[in-house]
């Protein structure tokens, strides 16, 4: 028989999500004749935009001419959608990130997991604790993590987020060579304001560390002293990756595209001490292990880049973020302490007894008809909390949160 990466064989259970939905799916199967609403994995409802369809059909059309066919793209993204990329994410809010520093990927999670194949196997990496459960998992799964002891991985850094620094972690004593941040945060809700991520630059920078940047979320900040980029900081270009994702923004859980920004400023070392571009590394991973993302996906969210495609965007965020709202006053009256939902889909709470998790989901969805995501399941600091998603419809999010009264 094959012998097999033996790091599967540390991970935990199975993937949080899935042990979510297989609970969840287990009590409706005992209980056919409740209504669970789904408030638990961040999946958004609300269907594709009028103009992002219209883009993809065209698209459509233009495979079934051979004038217009597409065979495999290039690997970093058709130029079309990294120059849009490049001018409204970037350029027009004053960051130089230019059109070869962008990758277009299938989605934030696959990225964040494959940049490991670029950075050396005895890298230490941070994470925050709770965090979202990919950092984790894959540096395990890359062998990084070394052994599980009371819920935390030896190898692994945790900066620990809890209410008493505003889940906003201190730097940490011992140096990383790599560090996720997140922001606005998944799990907590909480986003970040530029002096605070400046500190983080600074020590990455004084330090030789490289930031894993995941702002899959920096749609939904309303609040201009919140961060959308790390490349809004001075310097970051040379110590930062950002990942991000049309997921959540508009709606392409299901069609799958995101990107991810390498600066070519990145530089890294190989262990003979000469130095080479993250970004050209990054590129040969790419080219290797992918084919680039679908050109329907890629031509629907060029149009998010159009004047409607962006205040589709606005209007959908924002129809999320009054979600959130809803969800934060409903917990908050029935006794919760609950955080995050403003610049942020998430709300993560906890009840004063600091109830284990999972027996807070059990509970919620045995007593509520609502599932929710226990926060251990984002790291040890979670325990104690749910996360709720503002994904769900108005009318499901409303009728969830009347059942906690
Ligand atoms: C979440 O609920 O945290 C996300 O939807 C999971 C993901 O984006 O993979």
């Amino acid at each position: 028989m094959i012998a097999v990466n033996d790091n599967f064989g540390c991970l935990p259970m199975s993937y949080l999500f899935s042990e979510v939905g297989r609970r969840v799916a287990g009590f409706k199967s005992e209980n056919p004749e409740r209504e669970i609403i789904r408030m638990d994995i961040g999946d958004v409802t609300q269907p594709l935009f009028p103009v992002v369809a219209e883009a993809m059909h065209k698209a459509i059309n233009d495979l079934t001419c051979s004038d217009s066919f597409h065979g495999y793209g290039p690997e970093q993204g058709y130029l079309f959608l990294r120059e849009a990329i490049a001018l409204h994410d970037y350029k027009s809010r004053g960051i130089q990130i230019e059109t070869d520093d962008i990758f277009i990927s299938d989605g934030a999670k696959s990225d964040l997991g494959n940049l490991g194949d670029i950075y050396s196997k005895n890298c230490k990496v941070a994470v925050m604790n709770p965090a979202y459960p990919v950092y984790v998992d894959d540096t395990i799964i890359d062998g990084r993590g070394g052994e599980l002891k009371n819920g935390k991985w030896s190898e692994i850094i945790y900066l620990e987020c809890d209410p008493s620094n505003g889940f906003l972690p201190a730097l940490p004593q011992e140096k990383p060579d790599v560090i996720f941040l997140c922001f606005p945060n998944n799990p907590t809700g909480v986003a970040i304001e530029k002096k605070e991520l400046s500190k983080w630059v600074d020590y990455a920078r004084n330090n030789n560390s490289l930031i894993i940047y995941d702002s899959a979320y920096e749609a939904f900040v309303r609040d201009e002293r919140i961060v959308k980029s790390i490349y809004e900081i001075e310097g970051a270009d040379q110590i930062a990756i950002e990942v991000r994702s049309f997921s959540k923004t508009a709606g392409f859980t299901g069609v799958r595209c995101g990107y991810t920004v390498v600066p070519r400023n990145l530089k890294g070392t190989y262990s003979n001490g000469e130095a080479v571009s993250l970004n050209s590394l990054w590129n040969r991973r790419q080219t290797t292990k992918f084919n680039g993302a679908s050109y329907i996906s890629q031509c629907g969210a060029a149009a998010l880049y159009t004047e409607e495609g962006k205040r589709d965007i606005k209007k959908i965020t924002d129809y999320y973020l009054g979600n959130a709202h809803i969800i934060k006053r409903a917990l908050t009256n029935s006794g919760f302490k609950a955080y995050g939902g403003e610049n942020s889909p998430y709300v993560w709470a906890s009840l004063a007894d600091n109830i284990d998790s999972w027996e807070l989901f059990d509970k919620m969805l045995k007593r509520f008809g609502f599932s929710s995501t226990p926060g251990s399941g984002f790291g040890s600091a979670g325990n104690g909390f749910i996360r709720l998603t503002g994904f769900n419809s108005r009318e499901n999010t409303e009728r969830a949160m009347s059942k906690l009264k």
